[in-house]
């Protein structure tokens, strides 16, 4: 999901190019929406938006809560920017970091700017 559309068509072409299939689709929209009305269980929800209106990486709890009860248990939450995102996704590694919401949760540094990776 990426919410400003033209930068959604792009990624829709692209994702063509590597899967014409049709199964992987990016959708023109609001992320925390779309999840929040999804009818299947969220098995596995990476986010990495930069929130518009000055919430900037602080879209992730909001997308991460309204997604919250989709996801089963099992289910993955990834997180990009776990290392470089600042005071912005400190509340998103809070939450993941709570044993109440998540079973585990692990910084895991692939690139320089980290990835959270949680298991409900
Ligand atoms: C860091 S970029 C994502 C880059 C993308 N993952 C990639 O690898 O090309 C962050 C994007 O999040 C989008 N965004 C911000 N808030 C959003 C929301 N509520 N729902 C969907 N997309 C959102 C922004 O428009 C921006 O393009």
């Amino acid at each position: 999901m990426e919410v400003r559309e033209e930068e959604a068509a792009r990624a829709e072409r692209n994702v063509r190019r590597i899967d014409p299939t049709g199964v992987a689709r990016v959708l023109g929209t609001n992320a925390v929406e779309v999840v929040s009305e999804f009818a299947e269980p969220i098995n596995l929800l990476y986010v990495d938006a930069d929130g518009h209106s000055g919430s900037g990486k602080g879209i992730y709890l909001d997308i991460l809560e309204a997604a919250y009860p989709r996801i089963p248990q099992g289910g993955l939450a990834l997180a990009h920017n776990s290392l470089n995102g600042g005071p912005a996704v400190e509340q998103y590694l809070e939450f993941v970091r709570d044993e109440r919401n998540f079973r585990a949760s692990m910084n895991i540094i692939l690139d320089i700017e980290g990835l959270e990776v949680s298991v409900k």
